[in-house]
């Protein structure tokens, strides 16, 4: 047989999918496994939400949707933008796209020429990397210290620039650190990105989870930075959607246009009774996010007292996002490893902290959009293993 794709074969599949197929298996053997690894809130679809997709279909509203998003969907999503973000975008702006996942894909494909760079500030988001290189891209990977609580500064970023650069991807609240970048950070990434002409890829998808006061800014909201920067958000983790698949871009004209095309050549659209909800979502009572949010402030705390009382495990600062990024400070092991011993000796499901590359090595992510009872149960299992790591 002909040889398959090498670049495909040179990616890696996501450690986290990995990582919860192997809890999934080990639970369906019987065992008490509690998964850790996923990114996905554990509340159900909030009912007028679920209602509005159920009508929807009951209407017979079960065709192809228009490629780039129902009307009323586009325009919740600018009104959205205007509200939450002070972000003003026009319906030709934004593709709603199957997934976050696809928002992302779709724009590296729309912006990115064969050997074009891309900075990515690790720890990073697993899928970045390797969407990069899918899309013929080279990800240049920008690893900001632990010692400095993971910040942005701009010497390293123009350490890491040349002539290649064509964009620079950030996520804030991000995933894995639980990082929100600063004013002074976003400041200094948005000076960055005008004085080397490059386009800003703004993974907010967990802007709504914030902790301790801490506010999400929009970089796409600051002086010159709308023309290039193009925004990613979507339904999964602020209204507990993952399953709907359901996001979107926002980009200047230029790109969204590219990206339009894209998806009519691709997946043609999102589903179109996903869309219904998602119009419900944004339009409709924002109570179940902050219940959400309340639920997840309350197990973080829990985590972060816990943890305090169990030596040899340090917590980075959690300011947003659903994941606690721990540090095993009494351990040689690496990461990888560490996860396989609290997965064979306490059945926890833990994503290892370099799979978001060099800069986690050391570290291992859980998540804590978990049940409180198994949060209690995790506790326990990693004050039993932590001392003899
Ligand atoms: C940082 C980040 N961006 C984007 C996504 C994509 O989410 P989805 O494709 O479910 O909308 C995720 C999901 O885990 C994520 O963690």
């Amino acid at each position: 047989m002909k040889p398959l794709s090498r670049l495909v074969e040179s990616v890696p599949g996501s450690p986290t999918t990995l990582m919860m197929q192997k809890g999934r298996e080990l639970a369906a053997q019987g065992l008490d496994v509690i998964n850790l690894a996923g990114g996905e809130p554990d509340s159900d679809t909030p009912k007028h939400i679920q209602q509005a997709a159920f009508d929807a279909i009951a209407a017979g509203d079960t065709h192809y949707p228009p490629s780039f998003g129902k009307p009323e969907l586009l325009d919740a999503i600018c009104a959205k933008l205007e509200r939450e973000n002070n972000v003003q975008a026009v319906p030709d702006q934004l593709v709603v796209t199957p997934g976050g996942k696809w928002a992302l894909f779709s724009t590296l494909a729309s912006t990115l020429n064969e050997g074009d760079e891309v900075m990515i500030l690790d720890p990073a988001w697993v899928s970045y990397a390797p969407m990069v290189r899918l899309n013929r891209g080279v990800p240049v990977h920008v690893p900001l210290p632990a010692a400095d609580s993971f910040r942005v500064r701009a010497a390293q970023l123009e350490e890491h620039v040349s002539e290649k650069t064509k964009l620079i991807m950030i996520c804030s609240p991000s995933n894995p650190t639980g990082r929100v970048l600063t004013q002074e950070e976003l400041d200094d990434i948005a000076a960055f990105a005008q004085r080397h002409d490059l386009y800003v890829l703004s993974d907010e998808i967990y802007e709504h989870i914030l902790f301790d006061g801490a506010r999400h800014r929009s970089i796409a909201s600051m002086p010159g930075m709308a023309e290039r920067t193009i925004i990613i958000n979507g339904f999964s983790k602020s209204y507990a959607m993952t399953g709907w698949r359901l996001a979107w871009l926002a980009a200047p004209l230029t790109v969204a246009k590219l990206a339009r095309t894209y998806q009519t050549q691709t997946v043609t659209s999102a589903a179109s009774f996903s869309m219904v909800a998602g119009a419900a979502a944004l339009n409709g009572p924002q109570d179940c996010v902050h219940e959400m949010v309340d639920s997840y402030v309350q197990r973080r705390n829990f985590l972060l007292d816990a943890l305090d009382e169990i030596p040899g495990i340090r917590s980075s600062p959690i300011e947003g996002a659903f994941y606690l990024f721990a540090k095993f400070t009494q351990s040689d092991k690496k990461s990888l490893e560490i996860s396989q011993v609290l997965l064979e000796e306490g059945l926890l499901a833990t994503t290892p902290g370099i799979a978001f590359g060099e800069a986690g090595e050391g570290y291992v992510r859980f998540s804590f959009a978990t049940a409180m009872g198994d949060l209690e149960k995790t506790v326990e299992r990693l004050a039993r293993i932590v001392p003899g790591l």
